[in-house]
C-alpha cells in the first residue's frame, strides 16, 4: 500500500521531537509500508537536502537507542521531502494536490502538527483545493481546543470538509501498549469482569504524575493548565476504558460509543461540588531528583502572579448501575515526586475476617509508566512458625519482560494505525466535546474564584488537600498506603 503522509508544521517541535523517530522507529522495525513519502510543510524555503540535515540533526536529541546510524539514515532520508507553504494561500494548496495527485498513492494522512488556532484555516483550505476526497486522511493533535466552544467550531469545520472516519483526533495515551492493555486485561480475560462493579470495587484512583516541571514551555502551559493539558484527555480516556461496558465488537465506533455513554455518566460539577471535590495546586520551589528545582513562577515564559494550576485531584462518580456510589479519583501533576503514571482499583475487604493480625483489601495496579505491568495485591501465608496471620504479598507481570521485542511506542502505532486507516484509537468529535463538557464548570468556578489555588513543594506528591480529598471517604493514594 503506498501512502503519502504530510506533516503541517514540518519544522515544529513535535514533528522533530515525536513524530520524525516514531517514523524512524517504524522504519527501522520493517513496519512502515513500502511505497511511502513524508512530506513536512513550514513556511521557510528548504530544498529537501536541508530538510533532511535538519531531521538528522535534531536526531542527535533522541535517545541513543533510538538514533539512526548514518547509514539507517541516509535510507530514512530518501523518505523525505520538504515544500514550502503559506498556510493562507490557495494556490500553495493547489500546489501540495498537485504533488500529491502526480504519483496517485492509495492514500494521504495530512498530520495537522501546528497550533491549534490554524485548524480551521487549514481545513477550509484543505476542502477548497478539493484535498479532502475519500484516500484523505486527517490528523489532528490534541490540544483541540481550549474550552467547549473552540472545541465544538474546529469541530464544525472539520465536519464541513471530512467525514468523521476521515478525522483522527490523537490522544497519544490511547497509543501506549499500557493503555492497550487496559483493553485487553477487561475484554480478552472472562476473570476480571464480573469483579469489575460496585458490588467488589471500593475505588478507583488515576494518577498520572510526573516529576519534570514545565521547562521551557511556559507560555503554552500557562495558557492550559494541567486540567485542560492531562485530565480533559488524558485521565478520562482512561477512566473511559476502566468504567466503560464490553463493546459487542472491537470496532471503533462499538469501542467509542460506550466511552461516550461513561463520559455522560460522569456526575456534573456544580460550583459547591467544585469547591468540596477539585484540588488544584501549583508548585513552589523545591527539590527534584537531589538538586533544587524553581518553583512554575520562576520558570521561564510564566507571567508574574500566575494562577495557573500544574496540579488537579479530583473525585468523581459515574452515575450508573455498575458503578453507582464508587469514587473515582483521578490525579495529575508537573514537579511531583516521581514519574509515575497508574490505575489503582481497590477492592472491597473481606465480608468477614477469620485470620488474626491485619486484613488487606485486595488491589490492583495497572502500571502505565515507567513500567508497563500489572500487580495483584493480596494476603498469604507464609508458612513458617505457627501463626495464623497473613501476610501481604503480590503477585507482578511485567509487560516489557512477556514481550520483550514486540513494544513499539505510542506515536509509532498511531502513525501506523493513520496511514492504515484504523480508528479504534482516536477519539471521536461527540468524546471529545463530552470530555469539555464535564471539564467546563471546574474552570468557570476557578476562573470566578482565584483563591482555591495552593501551593506545593516541587518533589511532593501535591497540596496536603489532595490527601484530605481521598481521606474524607476513608482511603489514602497509593503512595500512602
Ligand atoms: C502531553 C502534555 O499531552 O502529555 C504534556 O501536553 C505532558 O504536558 C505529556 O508532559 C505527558 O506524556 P507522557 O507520554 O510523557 O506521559
Amino acid at each position: 500500500m503506498s501512502f503519502d503522509l504530510v506533516f503541517f508544521g514540518g519544522t515544529g517541535d513535535l514533528t522533530w521531537r515525536k513524530l520524525m523517530p516514531a517514523l524512524f522507529q517504524a522504519f527501522r522495525h520493517g513496519k512502515l509500508p513500502g511505497g511511502g513519502r513524508i512530506l513536512a510543510v513550514a513556511r521557510d524555503d528548504r530544498s529537501d537536502a536541508d530538510y533532511r540535515a535538519f531531521i538528522k540533526e535534531r536526531f542527535s536529541e533522541v535517545e541513543p537507542s533510538k538514533r539512526p546510524s548514518d547509514e539507517e539514515f541516509a535510507r530514512f532520508a530518501e523518505l523525505l521531502h520538504y515544500r514550502r507553504m503559506d498556510l493562507s494561500q490557495p494556490a500553495d494548496y493547489a500546489g501540495l494536490k498537485a504533488w500529491l495527485d502526480e504519483r496517485g498513492a492509495d492514500t494521504a494522512v495530512l498530520y495537522l502538527a501546528t497550533s491549534p488556532h490554524l485548524f480551521p484555516v487549514i481545513c477550509e483550505q484543505l476542502g477548497a483545493a478539493g484535498l479532502n476526497g475519500p484516500k484523505v486522511r486527517v490528523v489532528l493533535e490534541k490540544p483541540l481546543g481550549h474550552d467547549l466552544a473552540s472545541a465544538q467550531e474546529i469541530n464544525r469545520v472539520v465536519r464541513s470538509v471530512f467525514t468523521e472516519t476521515q478525522a483522527f483526533r490523537i490522544d497519544h495515551y490511547l497509543g501506549k501498549p499500557s493503555v492497550q492493555n487496559l483493553m485487553a486485561l477487561r475484554f480478552g480475560n472472562a476473570l476480571f469482569e464480573p469483579l469489575w462493579r460496585r458490588e467488589s470495587i471500593a475505588n478507583i484512583q488515576i494518577t498520572l504524575a510526573e516529576s519534570l516541571g514545565v521547562g521551557t514551555r511556559g507560555d503554552f502551559y500557562d495558557r492550559t493548565g494541567a486540567l485542560r493539558d492531562m485530565i480533559q484527555n488524558h485521565a478520562l480516556q482512561l477512566l473511559t476504558m476502566i468504567a466503560m461496558e464490553p463493546p459487542s465488537t472491537n470496532d471503533a465506533d462499538a469501542i467509542r460509543d460506550e466511552k461516550l455513554k461513561v463520559l455522560r455518566s460522569l456526575k456534573p460539577f456544580t460550583a459547591e461540588s467544585v469547591a468540596r471535590d477539585v484540588v488544584r495546586g501549583q508548585y513552589r520551589a523545591g527539590t527534584a531528583d537531589g538538586k533544587k528545582v524553581p518553583g512554575y513562577l520562576e520558570e521561564v515564559k510564566v507571567p508574574a502572579g500566575s494562577h495557573c494550576e500544574t496540579f488537579v485531584a479530583l473525585r468523581t462518580e459515574v452515575q450508573n448501575w455498575r458503578w453507582a456510589g464508587v469514587p473515582f479519583y483521578l490525579r495529575t501533576g508537573k514537579r511531583l515526586a516521581a514519574r509515575d503514571a497508574q490505575i489503582v482499583v481497590n477492592f472491597r475487604p473481606v465480608p468477614h475476617p477469620i485470620f488474626p493480625g491485619p486484613t488487606l483489601a485486595n488491589k490492583l495496579v495497572i502500571k502505565l509508566q515507567p513500567e508497563d505491568g500489572l500487580e495483584l495485591h493480596m494476603l498469604a501465608a507464609k508458612g513458617s512458625g505457627t501463626s495464623d496471620a497473613l501476610a501481604p504479598v503480590s503477585l507482578d507481570l511485567d509487560f516489557d519482560k512477556a514481550f520483550p521485542s514486540d513494544r513499539v511506542g505510542a506515536y509509532e502505532r498511531l502513525l501506523l494505525d493513520a496511514i492504515a486507516g484504523r480508528l479504534n484509537l482516536f477519539v471521536r468529535s461527540d468524546e471529545q466535546e463530552q470530555a469539555w463538557r464535564w471539564v467546563e464548570p471546574i474552570l468557570d468556578a476557578w476562573q470566578r474564584d482565584g483563591s482555591s489555588l495552593k501551593t506545593y513543594a516541587a518533589g511532593s506528591w501535591g497540596p496536603a488537600a489532595a490527601s484530605a480529598l481521598v481521606a474524607r471517604d476513608g482511603c489514602a493514594w497509593a503512595e500512602e498506603q
